[in-house]
């Protein structure tokens, strides 16, 4: 039976599903890296695709924007697709000089402006961690594939255009990485319903220094990380 934002048949997915900002940047994956993927949703046009990668069966679905859109997408992938095991693979804008643009982060935890944790914790806080063991995988495929990654804390904020300047500099100065916009919910969301979460992230943009990636850097950043997404999704 489908749910309200995904189309798909029960078993269409994998228990494994990468998981993009961008439907089209799923759709590039499954073309570019997955073997026999076909579509299996596109409601609001929020791709997914269902193939295999080195002889396992894997997905690949856009969440969208902000913790409520992949809170949607990945409570329903969990609760009704069976899915167990979600990668985030996104980009992030650094807030630390020790930080540097085509790094990757591997987000251990994730802090938040937004209230979705607190709801679920009875308005308490809660600490929204990575799944360990995919942690571990990740860290252990970039260094085989001499990626530089860093692994340390990222803040989630509901506001791309964020009104309290001080605030990076707080964050920075408390050791979090680089900013973005989900990983907080996506791990709140399998601590819910028992699944398993990763964030991974590449540095697109500089938050102290103005830099960005350009689109081309960009693309070649994406590849490197979604590798390592990939190696930990079959290991
Ligand atoms: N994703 C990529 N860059 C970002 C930024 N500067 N703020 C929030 N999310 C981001």
């Amino acid at each position: 039976m489908a749910t309200p934002h995904i189309s798909a048949s029960p078993g269409d997915f994998a228990e494994v599903v990468l998981m993009p900002g961008d439907p089209l940047r799923a759709r590039y994956i499954s073309e570019r890296f997955l073997e026999g993927a076909r579509a299996v949703t596109s409601v609001r046009n929020m791709l997914g695709f269902t193939g295999t990668f080195r002889g396992k069966r894997l997905s690949v679905m856009g969440h969208g924007m902000g913790v409520p859109s992949i809170s949607i997408y990945a409570t329903e992938l969990v609760q009704t697709y069976g899915a167990r095991v979600l990668i985030r693979v996104g980009s992030c804008g650094a807030l630390r000089t020790d930080v540097k643009l085509r790094d990757v982060i591997v987000a251990l935890a994730a802090g938040t402006d937004s209230n979705v944790n607190r709801m679920r914790a009875m308005g308490h806080d809660f600490p929204a961690v990575a799944d360990f063991t995919l942690t571990r995988r990740a860290v252990e495929a970039a260094e085989k594939r001499n990626k530089p990654v860093r692994v340390g804390s990222v803040f989630t904020s509901d506001l791309f255009y964020h009104p309290q300047e001080q605030l990076n500099a707080t964050l920075a100065r408390m050791g979090i990485l680089a900013v973005e916009m989900e990983i907080a919910g996506l791990y709140g969301v399998a601590a819910q319903f028992g699944a398993r979460a990763l964030g991974l992230l590449t540095v697109s943009d500089h938050i102290l220094t103005g830099e960005h990636l350009s689109p081309e850097d960009r693309q070649t950043t994406f590849d490197e990380m979604i590798e390592v997404a990939l190696d930990v999704a079959v290991s």
